[in-house]
């Protein structure tokens, strides 16, 4: 949420912080803008919209100078307009701000500043922040040792309740950046001769790939080629630089339309890369190295409770049930942002697991935070390596799919679901599962990948569908089990990206309710697997047909409808229980992606969303 850029080398600063916030965009792109150090005074272009029109319709690629900051918006404080647009600038003139977050007690330090004769153009806490540095820095006594840049901010944050990511410029001081964090992510790329600052690795990795992950409560002040960490305690922190293995590549486009297209269709690598080096090597169950958790106290768990947000919450309840199944193993699934207030009874045994893709989720976090302060060991499933979830969790397993750039989770998600399998598997294998019944699964596991190339080669198909069924404002996804998880991640991917209407339900619950809405104005999307549950699932179709709803069909190869009962059938490939999920997600993204594509949307910056959610 919010994209933070910030650069200090030899370089004209706008144009590499501008081509920064385009890679940052998915984090918010309401309003954008940049601002930039030159001859001891700020430069500043800033305007709603995207990060284009920012460089088409203000002079924002021209600003001279060799250090500047940049941001992308998603409006927390104060409404869409170029006055709340970030950087802010302190009502002397003397700082110069972005944020990410949100900073609970502005309203009253707004007012304490006010009698101190500080003014405000923009209704935004950062505004506030701002001034609030610019008072602290004229308080400051000027001294040889501390620098009274540093200073300044580190007694604001002192004063400040609630996250922020900041970056911020002192025109008394040329090539020098302050920045901290609390709650938001930020990132210290340190270049040939240059330093970068970022909310998300992708914006640095074009420039550099050795970074340095700051943790909550740290300020980096960057002079120069040079920086130090301390903390707001004003500790000294030894920085330990990571070196990013993603490339610039895995963050563009190719010759894809939209990183949906290209995240959708990088699925079989997705999966290939998640699963490489995670079997056993009798081949009869997976492996985690970063577990963190010996298999004896593997044994003693008596219940997992998972926790997330959005699809990787859908990936949560498709674990429940492959654990419960094949490892016997009780599960809870809650959403982060309820179990934080709901204080269930837990037992002594239970385990936590958090999925989250961008590990910076803040509800994610923050349940997680919880869980941890009553005694719990919290594992986590992360994507993005050294994000705040991955690095507080007691143990996990990183998803290594690559940076998930389109903001409706697609790679991400079925990696999840993967991981979520192979865990049922582990604990199974440790429980009641037999050599032979894990060799198989672990078979089924292997081939998921080809089942979903397989199954990508539906899309001219869904495209055809995709372009009859744009016009409906209403839709239904059906589907029973560990399908009934892919029945609410179809219908949220629809919603999000098309701004159609849809539910998922269970497939026999659509009766007590649903079904109400159905007429030949609102289509149903059914996934029928083979199985116990095939016939089941054909008798709520014919519930829907006799009240002349339209069915969009996805049936398991080999399965033979009544004929008429489903208006479009799309036929995916036998698999195994475990995979099942997985190969069903496939037609749902292609479906919601080509509907999206017809009716012309922004498809991967849908309106009012952001990729990575930061605020509660
Ligand atoms: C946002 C995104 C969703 C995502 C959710 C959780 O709402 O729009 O696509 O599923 O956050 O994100 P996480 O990074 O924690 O998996």
């Amino acid at each position: 949420m919010c994209g933070i850029v910030g650069y200090i080398g030899k370089q004209k600063a706008s144009a590499i912080i501008l081509e920064g916030l385009k890679r940052l965009e998915y984090r918010g792109y309401d309003s954008a803008g940049v601002s930039t150090q030159h001859e001891g005074r700020f430069e500043l272009a800033k305007k709603i919209g995207r990060v284009d029109g920012l460089i088409k319709g203000t002079p924002a690629l021209k600003l001279p100078g060799t250090t500047g900051i940049g941001h992308t918006r998603w409006a927390t404080h104060g409404g869409v307009t170029d006055a709340n647009a970030h950087p802010h600038i302190s009502s002397d003139q003397k700082f110069a701000l972005i944020h990410n977050g949100v900073i609970e007690n502005y309203s009253s330090i707004k007012k304490f500043l006010l009698t101190k004769g500080y003014t405000f153009q923009s209704e935004t806490d950062t505004e506030v922040l701002c001034n609030l540095i610019a008072y602290h820095y004229q308080k400051e006594p000027v001294s040889a040792e501390a620098s009274r840049f540093l200073e300044a901010v580190r007694k604001t944050l002192r004063h400040v309740e609630g996250t922020y990511g900041i970056a911020v410029m002192c025109a008394d001081c040329p090539a020098e950046i302050v920045a901290a964090r609390k709650g938001s992510p930020l990132i210290l790329g340190v270049g040939d001769g240059e330093l970068m600052l970022a909310s998300d690795v992708s914006a640095l990795i074009s420039r550099t790939q050795n970074v340095v992950y700051l943790k909550d409560g740290e300020i980096v002040h960057m002079t120069g080629r040079n920086f130090t960490i301390t903390t707001l305690e004003a500790e000294d922190v030894s920085p330990v630089i990571d070196k990013v293995t993603w490339s610039v590549a895995d963050a563009e486009l190719g010759s894809h339309a939209h990183f949906m297209e290209k995240e959708i269709f990088e699925q079989p690598v997705a999966l290939e890369n998640t699963m490489r080096g995670r079997f056993s090597e009798d081949g009869s169950t997976a492996q985690f190295g970063g577990l963190n958790i010996s298999p004896v106290d593997f044994r003693q768990i008596d219940r997992i409770n998972f926790l997330a947000c959005g699809s990787a919450w859908h990936a949560c309840l498709v674990a429940e049930q492959l654990i419960e199944r094949f490892a016997r193993v009780p599960v809870e699934v809650d959403y982060a942002s309820e179990f934080r207030y709901r204080n269930i009874p837990l037992s002594r045994n239970t385990l936590f697991f958090v999925i989250s893709q961008s590990g910076e989720t803040i509800d994610t976090l923050a349940a997680m935070r919880e869980a941890k302060r009553k005694g719990y060991k919290v594992l986590a499933l992360c994507n993005v390596v050294g994000s705040t979830i991955a690095r507080e969790a007691d143990g996990g397993v990183y998803q290594h799919v690559g940076p998930e750039i389109g903001v409706a989770s697609t790679k991400a998600f079925t990696s999840q679901l993967l991981i979520g399998a192979m865990l049922a598997l582990y604990i199974g294998r440790m429980r009641d599962m037999s050599f032979s019944g894990g060799v198989a699964y672990v078979n089924a596991l292997k081939g998921a990948p080809d089942l979903v190339r397989e199954t990508l080669k539906l899309a001219p198909q869904l495209k055809d569908i995709a372009q009859r069924y744009a016009k409906y404002h209403d839709m239904l996804f059906l589907g029973r089990l560990a399908l009934f998880p892919i029945a609410l991640e179809g219908a949220l991917k629809l919603k999000e990206i098309s701004y159609i209407h849809a539910e998922g339900y269970p497939a026999a619950e659509m009766k007590h309710g649903p079904i109400a809405l159905i007429s030949e104005q609102c289509p149903s999307v059914f996934f029928v697997p083979s199985g116990e549950m095939f016939n089941k699932v054909v008798s709520s179709m014919q519930e829907i047909k006799a009240r002349k709803g339209k069915i969009i069909a996805i049936v398991t190869a080999g399965c033979e409808l009544p004929p008429d009962l489903a208006d479009d059938v799309v036929r995916i490939p036998e698999c195994h229980e475990a995979v099942q999920p997985i190969v069903a997600t496939v037609p749902v993204q292609l479906l919601s992606y080509y509907i999206a594509v017809a009716l012309g949307r922004d498809v991967d910056k849908p309106r009012n969303l952001a990729k990575s959610v930061t605020v509660e």
